[in-house]
């Protein structure tokens, strides 16, 4: 078995990316630990806060971040944080340190109320001369790493350096991540897709239409039956796409105008699309493949569509026919 610190050695990465990306998992050893407590630590209770996302908090997600926080700290080698569970960037003493890092301290938190599958998420970027906002504002195909870590039956870490994704299993008796699986491979087509049906009345034509298609099955113009799964988990929702493949669709609709879609660039779909694209998958918000958009606010939400490379041209298609 090879663990993670062994694999990182076999990398081409330098000792400051190597250390982040260990911080990063002890990160989620500990975060691990925490939601295992469940109800016995309050871990499923709301807190009074609201999140810059205009979001109920609950003291998992504040626990979280501030278990994050302090690997990140100790680490060294990062100047600089944004995370969902704070609204203003945090610059760190280490200001000349060549990383940023962005993070979903834990994704899908409401899941724990019934016990679900939940997750963390970072994307690791290159550290700027300046030290504000801007600095942050890097188009997606810019980050050096991308990883999430699944809090589920077994803790995986899943990472990509940019050369590939790669599953790692916690053993919980030597607490450490041991590759288990290297170099995953998402098939271009698919007869799976995920997307929040209740939202439907708000979807545009594009989505409308190829989700039709996928319902109307083996009489429709796909000519075969589709099946649907949604997790309200996009850790869970994306690992079963890099598991066995699909679409997860997190569209724009017009239920809330003022936002671009639910999830967030830089700390979901940014990661989250490099960890795709490194497996063959393709990721867009419709119209542009999102590792090109260039972020315009650190907490920017953007439409999401990713995963079969063939099942995202064919909705970029749809887009591009909706427009025409
Ligand atoms: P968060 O818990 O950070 O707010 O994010 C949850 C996200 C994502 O994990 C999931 O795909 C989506 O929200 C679920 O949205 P719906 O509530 O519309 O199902
Ligand atoms: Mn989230
Ligand atoms: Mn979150």
């Amino acid at each position: 078995m090879t663990d993670l610190t062994q694999w990182l050695q076999q990398q081409a990465v330098t000792p400051a990316l190597q250390q982040l990306i260990l911080a990063l998992a002890e990160a989620g050893k500990d975060i691990a630990a925490l939601i295992a407590q469940g109800g016995l630590q309050g871990v499923t209770e709301k807190s009074s806060t609201i999140n810059v996302q205009g979001e109920t908090q609950m003291q998992v997600d504040i626990q979280s971040h501030a278990l994050a926080m302090d690997h990140i700290t100790e680490s060294q080698v990062v100047a600089g944080v944004v995370s969902e569970e704070a609204e203003q960037a945090i610059w760190l003493a280490t200001a000349d340190a060549p990383y940023l890092v962005c993070m979903d301290p834990l994704d899908g938190s409401s899941n724990l109320a019934i016990n679900g599958v939940v997750g963390s998420i970072f994307s690791i970027l290159p550290a700027q001369a300046m030290q504000e906002d801007t600095a942050f504002l890097q188009p997606g195909a810019q980050q050096i790493a991308a990883a999430y870590v699944m809090y589920g039956p077994a803790t995986l870490l899943v990472l990509t350096v940019g050369r590939g994704s790669h599953v790692f299993t916690l053993d919980p008796a030597l607490r450490k991540f041991q590759l288990t699986a290297a170099d995953l491979s998402i098939a271009p087509d698919t007869s799976e897709f995920a997307i929040n049906a209740s939202n439907q009345r708000y979807w545009q034509p594009a989505v409308q239409r190829y989700v039709a298609e996928c319902v109307a099955g083996l009489a429709g113009p796909r000519g075969r039956d589709f099946n649907m799964r949604w997790c309200a988990s996009m850790v869970m929702d994306v690992h079963r796409i890099l598991s066995r493949g699909g679409v997860f669709l997190y569209p724009r609709d017009h239920k809330q105008p003022a936002k671009a879609g639910r999830l967030r660039l830089l700390y979901e779909a940014n990661p989250m699309s490099l960890l795709v694209t490194q497996a063959g998958g393709a990721s867009i918000t419709g119209e542009t493949d999102v590792l090109a958009l260039v972020p315009t606010h650190i907490h920017q939400r953007v439409p999401v569509m990713l995963g079969a490379k063939q099942e995202i041209d064919l909705i970029a298609h749809y887009h591009q026919q909706s427009q025409a």
